[in-house]
Order: structure tokens, then sequence, then C-alpha cells
């Protein structure tokens, strides 16, 4: 496995795989890497054959307060894994390599940058929209993986690939949990021994929710009320928000007739916590 930080680099040594008619795959990643991302990387390796793997903390989709210092950063460990897994390469480019002037060009997904986590971290889909921009024009992959668990970037992704024609295909991927329900995330890092276990509430009230449309339930405002009580048995977790929305442009639904998206985010001491679930009415339990 090639581990390289130059952009010029890293398109000639693609650019060669590409020209010999090799499918490239491409799963960009910020780093800290765990079973989520691994399961990203594994289908990448079984459908393409070129796999890049993309380690970047970006800069531009962290606010200010928020926690780009401490965002944790495994790089040794990263690369092993990523060999083991025998990967062709893992781009890991500086801020300088990145972003070596003022950037003055950014991509904006209007409408479903917008709700859920996009109103509480403003400016965050610009940055990601942006970056994911800049990464798919240095390895100009034929497919790119991103997981469901952050469903709102997966949408603003493939909306922002079809607006502009950008020659990739964007394939989701399930969300990986621990075996009781915690939704893996670099994040969890942050919380003690206490909010670890406060943190089962996102699933627990998810699976609640499904399992209320299961019965029957089509009023959203019923359901989420049913979940904010789920989260407010816990004494440390505080809602951000907890929605259920259109699935693909992500808009509030007055009424649960559709395949739906319900999303939260959930504070928990210093970590902010998001997970989801797409649930289709029509599977009603029988
Ligand atoms: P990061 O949080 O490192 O996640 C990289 C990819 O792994 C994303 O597509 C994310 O959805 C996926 N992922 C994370 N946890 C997962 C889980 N439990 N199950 C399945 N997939 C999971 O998302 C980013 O980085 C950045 O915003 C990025 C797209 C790299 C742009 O900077």
């Amino acid at each position: 496995m090639k581990i390289i930080q130059s952009i010029e680099e890293t398109r000639r040594i693609v650019g060669q795989a590409r020209r010999e008619g090799q499918t490239v795959g491409l799963v960009p990643t910020m780093g800290a890497l765990h079973e989520g991302h691994f399961s990203l990387i594994r289908r990448c390796r079984e459908e393409c054959d070129y796999s890049v793997v993309s380690i970047y903390v970006n800069p531009a989709q962290f606010g200010p307060g928020e926690d780009l210092k401490t965002y944790p950063r495994t790089f040794e460990a990263d690369c092993d894994a990523c060999r083991e897994m025998g990967l062709d390469l893992l781009f890991a480019p500086s801020n300088r390599e990145m972003y070596p002037r003022e950037n003055l060009t950014w991509i904006q997904v209007e409408k479903i940058s917008e709700h859920l986590c996009g109103a509480s971290r403003p400016g965050f889909f610009r940055g990601v929209g942006t970056i994911v921009t800049k990464l798919f024009n240095i390895i100009c992959p034929n497919i790119a993986y991103f997981g469901q668990k952050d469903a709102q970037q997966l949408a603003v992704i493939r909306r922002m690939v079809t607006d502009l024609n950008m020659p990739v295909e964007i394939r989701g991927c399930p969300t990986i949990r621990e075996a009781d329900g915690l939704a893996l995330s670099s994040r969890n890092q942050y919380l003690t021994a206490r909010q670890r276990q406060q943190a089962l509430c996102l699933s627990k009230a998810l699976n609640h929710a499904a399992k209320l449309i299961g019965n029957g339930q089509t009023n959203p405002e019923m359901i989420t009320k049913a979940m904010e009580k789920i989260v407010r048995e816990q004494p440390e977790a505080k809602i951000d928000y907890i929605s259920i929305v259109d699935k693909d442009l992500l808009h509030p639904l007055p009424e649960i007739d559709q395949p739906v998206l319900i999303a939260m985010a959930v504070l928990l001491g210093s970590a902010r916590l998001i997970d989801n679930i797409i649930v289709d009415p029509a599977q009603k339990k029988s």
C-alpha cells in the first residue's frame, strides 16, 4: 500500500490505474478508523480493482468551538489497518496541500443542507461538499462509498453529484453498530462510561419509532414525542433535534405515508451523537 501526501503524485498513480482499465473506488474518511469505516473499505475492495482511502480532518467542516483540535487522530493504527485490508493507496494530505491559499470557491447544496444537522452546524455541509468535490477531482474515482450513518451527508453528496454531473457513482452503506445498538462513531471516544450507557437512548428511540410505525402510527409528532421521552430519561442527554423527514429531500413530513428517514442528534457531555433509520410504513407488522 502506498501512503501519499501529494496531490500530484496521487493523480499520477491513480491515473495510471485508470488508464489500465481498472475500476477505482474511494472511501473518504477523517481517520480514527473503526468497524464502520472498515465496512465501507471492505465493500470498496470487493467491488473495485483499485481501492483508495483518504484520511483528512477537514478544517472547513468544523465550526468555531467545535472539536477540530481534539478530533481523535490515530494515523499509525489507521495505516496498519488499511494495509491489512489490502488497500492500494492511502491519500493523507496536509492542510497546506489541500488548502494552499485562501479558499474562495465553495460547494453549497441548498435545501437538503438546511435542516437537521445543517441547522445546528451552519457551514458544515458547505465544508463537506467542498472537500468531497476536491477529493473527487484529485482521485477521479469511478465509485465512492459513504455511510448511511451520516444520512444527511449522503443525501447532500448524492444531490451534488447529480446536479453537477460529476462522473462518479455514489454507494450508500448500512450503519454498523455495537452489539448493544450504539452506532459506531469516532466521537464515541469522548463518552465517559456513564455517558456511553446513556448513549443507548438514540438507538432505543429509533427502534421504538419503527415499532410505532409498524403498529400503524402515521403521525410524526406522536412519534417524535415518544422518542423525546426516551432520551429525556437520560440525565446528561440533551436533544439537538429529532425529525421525521422525506428520505431524499429531508424536509419534514406532515404524515407518514411513504418511506421516511427518522434522524436525531443528541448532545452527551462533549460528544454530539447522531443516528437515523429509514422506515417504510408499507412494511407493517402482521
Ligand atoms: P468520517 O466521520 O470519518 O466518516 C467517513 C465515512 O464513514 C462516512 O461516509 C461515514 O458515513 C462512514 N461511517 C462512519 N461511521 C459509520 C458507521 N457506524 N457505519 C457505517 N458507516 C459509517 O464523514 C466524514 O468522515 C467526513 O465528513 C468526510 C465525508 C470524510 C468529508 O470530510
